[in-house]
C-alpha cells in the first residue's frame, strides 16, 4: 500500500486482520492488568496512533484502545488507566482529538481513565507524554503502528526494560531488504545498529528470514523473553510483519489465542483474499503437522509429561497449549508414540516414541 497523504485513506483487509488480533488480545489486556495492577495503574500507548477512523470504517487502534478501557470490568474497579496518542499528521491528531471526543465524551468517561492526544514524532515525545499521565509508574502496552519503517529500537528497548511491559510493533521487512545501501538512517534506527546492511550479502531466498531473524534477535536482546510473529499480506503479495514481545509466558498463550482466531488454519499469517498468489484454503481443520514434527523431535531426546509437551507448545511453537493433546492423539492413531507409566506411587506417564514395526 503506497502511504496515504489524506487525512483519512481506505481500510485494507490486512488491516483489518491486524485490528481483530489487536481487539481480541486488548480484550484480556485490559481486565487481567486492571485487576492486577490496580495501586499503579495500567497505560496504552498508541505511538504511531492515525486519525482514530477510515474512510470506510470506524475501527481503529484508538477506538478499540478506548472501547476496551471503559469495559465495567475494567475502569470500573478504579485501577488508573492512561491511554496516550501519538500522531505525527496535524490534521489527523486533531481529527482523532475529535473523534475520541465526540464519540467517547469525557461526561460518560470515568475519572480514572485519562486520555491524551499529543501531535509530534513518537521519538520525540514518548517518554515525556507517557510521564505526564504517571505511566511510568505501572505496566505499557505499547503499540508501535507505523508503516512498518518507523518504531525506532530506542523505544522498544525503553518498554522492554520497563517491568511487565509489552510492545506490539508492525515491520515491513521489503522495505529494508530493497534498500540495504540506501542514506537513509530508518534501519539504524529500528534494529538500532548498521549490521542489519548485511542482508544486501544474502542469497534473495535468504533475505527476508535473515532480517526477520535479526529483528527478532533484537527485540530477545532488548529484554522480552518471548517473542512471536504474525504475517498480514496484502492484495499485492507484499508482507508486513506484526511482532509481539513480551516477558510474560501468560501473555504468549493469550496473544495466541488472538492469532489463531485471526488464522484459524495456521495461527500465523493473514493473506488478503484478494492476493492471486494464495493458495485456496480448502483445509477446515487446523494443520497440526508442524506440532507433531516437533513433539516427535522433543521425544528423541526422551519420554515428555504432557505439562512438559504443553509447555513446549506455548513457548517454542506457534502453536496453543489445548491443541497438544488433539497432536498427541493423532500420534498415538498413527501409532508413532505410546505412553509409559512408570513404577511408583507418585509417577506421572510420560509419552515415549513408539517402538518401530513393520505392521
Ligand atoms: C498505519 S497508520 C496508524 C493506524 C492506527 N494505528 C490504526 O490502527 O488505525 C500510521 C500513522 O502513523 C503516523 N506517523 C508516521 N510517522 C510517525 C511518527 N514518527 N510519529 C508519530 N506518528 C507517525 C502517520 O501519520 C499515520 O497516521
Amino acid at each position: 500500500m503506497a502511504v496515504p497523504t489524506e487525512v483519512l485513506w481506505e481500510r485494507d483487509p490486512h488491516t483489518d486482520a491486524k485490528h481483530k488480533l489487536l481487539r481480541r488480545y486488548l480484550d484480556a489486556w485490559f481486565p487481567i492488568m486492571a485487576k492486577q495492577f490496580r495501586d499503579v495503574g495500567i497505560t496504552f500507548f498508541d505511538g504511531f496512533a492515525g486519525p482514530g477512523e477510515y474512510t470506510n470504517s470506524q475501527v481503529s487502534s484508538p477506538a478499540i484502545a478506548m472501547a476496551q478501557s471503559l469495559r465495567s470490568d475494567v475502569a470500573g474497579g478504579g485501577t488508573p488507566i492512561r491511554l496516550v496518542f501519538i500522531e505525527q499528521d496535524r490534521r489527523r491528531a486533531q481529527h482523532l482529538e475529535n473523534l475520541l471526543e465526540a464519540r467517547f465524551p469525557q461526561s460518560i468517561r470515568p475519572r480514572n481513565v485519562v486520555t491524551r492526544v499529543h501531535h509530534g514524532a513518537c521519538t520525540d515525545l514518548y517518554e515525556r507524554a507517557i510521564d505526564e499521565v504517571g505511566g511510568w509508574t505501572g505496566p505499557v502496552f505499547a503499540n508501535l503502528d507505523g508503516w512498518g519503517v518507523d518504531a525506532d529500537y530506542e523505544i522498544v528497548q525503553r518498554i522492554a526494560q520497563h517491568s511487565s511491559s509489552e510492545v506490539l510493533v508492525t515491520f515491513e521487512d521489503q522495505f529494508f531488504i530493497r534498500f540495504p545501501d540506501g542514506p537513509q538512517r530508518a534501519g539504524e534506527r529500528v534494529f538500532g545498529h548498521s549490521d542489519w546492511r548485511g542482508v544486501g550479502q544474502q542469497l534473495t531466498a535468504n533475505k527476508s528470514p535473515h532480517i526477520l531473524d535479526l529483528y527478532r534477535q533484537g527485540l530477545r536482546e532488548a529484554g522480552f523473553a518471548y517473542v512471536l510473529t504474525f504475517d498480514l499480506v496484502d492484495e499485492g503479495g507484499h508482507s508486513l510483519r506484526l511482532f509481539f514481545g513480551t516477558t510474560h509466558h501468560v501473555a504468549v498463550g493469550k496473544f495466541k489465542d488472538a492469532m489463531w482466531e485471526v488464522d484459524y488454519i495456521a495461527g500465523q499469517r493473514f493473506r488478503d483474499p484478494r492476493d492471486p498468489n494464495q493458495l485456496s484454503l480448502d483445509i477446515l481443520e487446523p494443520d497440526l503437522t508442524p506440532l507433531k514434527e516437533s513433539i516427535l523431535r522433543l521425544l528423541k531426546e526422551r519420554g515428555h509429561s504432557m505439562a512438559e509437551l504443553r509447555s513446549h507448545a506455548l513457548l517454542e511453537t506457534i502453536f496453543r497449549e489445548p491443541q497438544v493433546a488433539d497432536a498427541v492423539n493423532s500420534l498415538r492413531e498413527e501409532r508413532r508414540v505410546e505412553w509409559r507409566t512408570p513404577a511408583g506411587a507418585n509417577a506421572v506417564r510420560m509419552l515415549h516414541l513408539a517402538p518401530e514395526s513393520l505392521f
